[in-house]
C-alpha cells in the first residue's frame, strides 16, 4: 500500500450509485490522496462533498485518467465501454459497475466474501468487473453453504426495489404514488368497486423509465428480453453465478422489479449435494463474513428491506428445508443494493487491491 495515498475518480459522481461510492469512501476512511468527481456534461459546475469539503463535478473526458490510480465507474454501460479503455491505458485500474466487461474472460468479476483471489487477474486489462446486485447478495448468502454441502441447483425470484434503475426511477415512482394516493378517493366504508373504478384510470399510464407503472404494481421484467424469452437481468444472474461461484451450479430466475425504495430481496431455493438441516444452515450462516441472520419466526423476525437499507450485510432468514426435495433448502435473502449491491462491493475490491497488489 502507498504510504500517500491513491488518487481516485468517481465516474458517475451524481448519480445514485456514484454518490453512495463517495459515502463508503469516506466512511471506511478509503487511502484517497485525491478525489476527481467525473459526470456529464449537465453536471459541470455542481459539487459534491467528500470529507467536509466541496469538489468540483468534472465533466468525463478521454484524458481524465492522467495520474489517476483507480476508477470507480457508473455511468452506464455504454460511459465504460467507452472510456474504460482510456483509463487503462493511462494506467489507471477500473473497477466497473455495469454489466459491460463483466463476462470478459479477461477481466475478473468479484465479490470479495466469495473470489477476492481472482482480483490478481486485473493486470491483464487493468479492470475489474463489480457483479449484478442480485448476484451479489445471493452469492455472499451462498458461499458458505456451497463450501460445505456443494449447491448444485438454485431456483431465485428477486423482488428489487426501483433504487436500482437510478434517479429517474425513483423520481417516477414517487409521482405516480402521490398522483393515485390523490386521485383516488375511497376509505374503508366504500364498496371495491369504487376502488376498482379509482384504479381504473391508472391501468394505462405513461411512464418514461418502466414499461408500465411501477407503483403498486410487481413488473417481472428488469432489463430488456433475451432470444430465450428470460431477460437480461434473469440471464445475468445465470452467468455471473458460474463465473463466480462454480460453472458446475444449474440457476434458474425470475427477475421482479417492485415499488420498493432501497433493497432487494430474494427468495432463494437451493438443492444441495450434502444434506444440511435448517439448524445447519442457521450455524454455517451466522459466522459467515458480510452475513446477518434474522431468523425468528415467534417474533415475526426476518430480513426486510427497511433493515437492509443502509446496511453493510447481507441480511438472510427464513431458513427452512425444502420438504419437497431430500436436500433442499429456502431461504429469504436481503441486502441494500446500491451499498452491498453495487458501491460498497466496488470499494471492497479496491480496498483489496491497494491492500494486496499495488
Ligand atoms: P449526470 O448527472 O451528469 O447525468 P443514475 O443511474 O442515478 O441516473 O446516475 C447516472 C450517472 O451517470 C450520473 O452521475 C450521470 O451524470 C452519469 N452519466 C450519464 N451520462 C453520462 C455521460 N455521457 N458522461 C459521463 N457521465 C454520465
Amino acid at each position: 500500500m502507498k504510504k500517500d495515498g491513491y488518487n481516485v475518480a468517481v465516474v458517475g459522481a451524481t448519480g445514485a450509485v456514484g454518490n453512495m461510492m463517495i459515502n463508503v469512501l469516506e466512511r471506511r476512511s478509503f487511502p484517497v490522496k485525491k478525489l476527481l468527481m467525473l459526470a456529464s456534461g449537465r453536471s459541470s459546475g455542481r459539487t459534491a462533498q467528500f470529507r467536509g469539503k466541496d469538489y468540483p463535478v468534472l465533466e468525463l473526458t478521454e484524458s481524465s485518467f492522467e495520474g489517476i490510480d483507480i476508477g470507480l465507474f457508473s455511468a452506464g454501460g455504454s460511459i465504460s465501454a467507452k472510456f474504460a479503455p482510456f483509463a487503462s491505458k493511462a494506467h489507471c485500474i477500473v473497477i466497473d459497475n455495469t454489466a459491460h466487461f463483466r463476462m470478459d474472460p479477461d477481466v475478473p468479476l468479484v465479490v470479495p466474501e466469495v473470489n477476492p483471489e481472482q482480483i490478481a487477474k486485473y493486470t491483464v486489462k487493468n479492470i475489474i468487473a463489480n457483479p449484478n446486485c442480485s448476484t451479489i447478495q445471493m452469492l455472499v448468502a451462498l458461499k458458505p453453504l456451497h463450501d460445505v454441502a456443494k449447491i448444485k441447483r438454485i431456483v431465485v425470484s428477486t423482488y428489487q426495489s426501483v433504487s436500482g434503475t437510478g434517479k429517474d426511477a425513483l423520481d417516477e415512482m414517487l409521482n405516480q404514488s402521490r398522483d393515485m394516493a390523490n386521485s383516488i378517493h375511497w376509505n374503508k366504508e366504500d364498496s371495491l368497486d369504487k376502488l376498482w373504478s379509482g384504479l381504473k384510470p391508472f391501468r394505462t399510464l405513461e411512464t418514461k423509465v418502466y414499461p408500465h407503472r411501477i407503483a403498486f404494481e410487481c413488473l417481472p421484467q428488469i432489463d430488456v428480453f433475451m432470444p430465450n424469452d428470460y431477460t437480461k437481468e434473469e440471464m445475468k444472474m445465470v452467468w455471473e453465478t458460474g463465473k463466480i461461484l462454480d460453472p458446475d451450479i444449474r440457476v434458474t430466475a425470475t427477475t421482479v422489479r417492485v415499488p420498493t425504495f432501497f433493497g432487494h430481496s430474494e427468495s432463494v431455493n437451493i438443492e444441495t449435494e450434502k444434506k444440511l438441516s435448517a439448524q445447519d444452515a442457521k450455524d454455517i450462516l451466522s459466522k459467515a463474513p458480510g452475513v446477518k441472520v434474522l431468523d425468528d419466526p415467534s417474533r415475526s423476525e426476518y430480513p426486510l428491506t427497511a433493515l437492509a437499507a443502509g446496511e453493510d450485510y447481507t441480511l438472510v432468514g427464513r431458513i427452512r428445508e425444502d420438504e419437497s426435495i431430500d436436500k433442499g433448502l429456502n431461504l429469504w435473502v436481503v441486502s441494500d443494493n446500491i451499498l452491498k449491491g453495487a458501491a460498497l462491493n466496488a470499494v471492497q475490491i479496491a480496498e483489496i487491491l491497494v491492500e494486496r497488489y499495488i
